[in-house]
């Protein structure tokens, strides 16, 4: 089966970016919500986005009219993927949530579409045995913002057909993506390895080894990587990684794996990271960042 339409369920930070980069590479797709509200919101984004471009002269007014025209928005489940050869869902970070809908798209799909979730850590497995298409359903876990950043990790659950992973493979590909494939594990390959270097970082802070921002200089200048650790945490989020960092634990029980009690502390303090301006750097309403003194 060759996809050539997709249908995104979730219209918020990761769903209205992986629905452009569908859009932007010439696939149909439909972005689906559960309110007008919400799914509107998220075909702005993307016209927002695409507008950028045209502004910046990377690309030509008819391309971006082009592009909008191959994006249609739904809040009728039944509607919005009755067609779809491809279903992305990014909902809430809810296993019960996830089950639910996969149940529901199972019944509401064609019997050939390929069902696929973008969960951060949730076990794709668990959501693919809500359906009676077990072998075929994939993790793709693309990374924020999804338009722009490359890597997506196919997630292999147990059951899956290799049929399944070579078309997911191959529609990343035509995605514009560079997949990789792994198996369900708590972590994937990224976040499993980002989570020591975490732990690590939190450590440092809270023993005084050195400030936050001498730790994110110190591994930009000195180990190449484009953002610091404590930089690279507040952008994920600290309640995001409490629960990656605690799955991927009850997993490997390697005490490098587990949450640091400064994360912790930090969201006990109401301090989620970037998201809500608050983390290991204070984010101001100007765009800039100054450090935040832990203790
Ligand atoms: N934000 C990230 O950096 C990131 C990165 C990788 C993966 N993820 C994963 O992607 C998924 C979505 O995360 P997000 O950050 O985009 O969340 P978000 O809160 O920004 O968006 C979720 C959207 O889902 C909608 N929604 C809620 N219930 C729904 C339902 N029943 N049907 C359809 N839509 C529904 C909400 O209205 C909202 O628009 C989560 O599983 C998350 O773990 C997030």
């Amino acid at each position: 089966m060759e996809v050539k339409k997709f249908t995104v369920l979730g219209a918020g930070t990761m769903g209205h970016g992986i629905a452009q980069a569908a859009v932007q590479a010439g696939f149909d797709a439909v972005l689906y919500d559960v309110s007008a509200e919400f799914v509107e919101k998220g075909a702005a984004r993307i016209q927002k986005s695409l507008a950028k471009r045209v502004a910046k002269g990377k690309m030509a007014e008819d391309e971006m009219k082009t592009i909008l025209g191959r994006l249609k928005t739904s809040t009728d489940l039944a509607e919005a993927v009755k067609d779809a050869d491809f279903v992305i869902e990014a909902v809430p970070e809810n296993l019960d949530l996830k089950k639910k809908i996969f149940a529901e798209l199972d019944k509401l799909c064609k019997p050939e579409t390929i069902l696929a979730t973008n969960t951060s850590v949730l076990s794709v497995t668990a959501v693919a045995g809500a359906t009676n298409r077990k072998d075929q359903v994939v993790g793709t876990h693309f990374f924020n913002p999804a338009a722009v950043m490359k890597l997506v990790e196919i997630i292999c659950p147990v059951g899956v057909a290799d049929k399944t992973v070579e078309i997911a493979l191959d529609t990343m590909k035509r995605l514009g993506k560079t997949p990789i494939k792994v198996k369900d594990t708590p972590g994937f390959i990224v976040n499993r390895l980002l989570g020591p270097l975490y732990m690590t970082a939190a450590q440092m802070v809270l023993e005084g080894t050195a400030t936050a921002e001498d730790i994110d200089t110190a591994m930009k200048l000195g180990a190449g990587h484009p953002m610091g650790p404590c930089e690279l945490a507040d952008f994920g989020g600290f309640d995001v990684i409490q629960m990656a960092q605690d799955s991927v634990f009850e997993y490997t029980h390697s005490e490098a794996d587990k949450l640091n009690i400064l994360y912790r502390k930090m969201i006990e303090a109401g301090r989620l990271g970037f998201k809500n301006g608050k983390g290991f750097y204070d984010y101001l309403p100007d765009g800039t960042k100054k450090p935040f003194k832990v203790f």
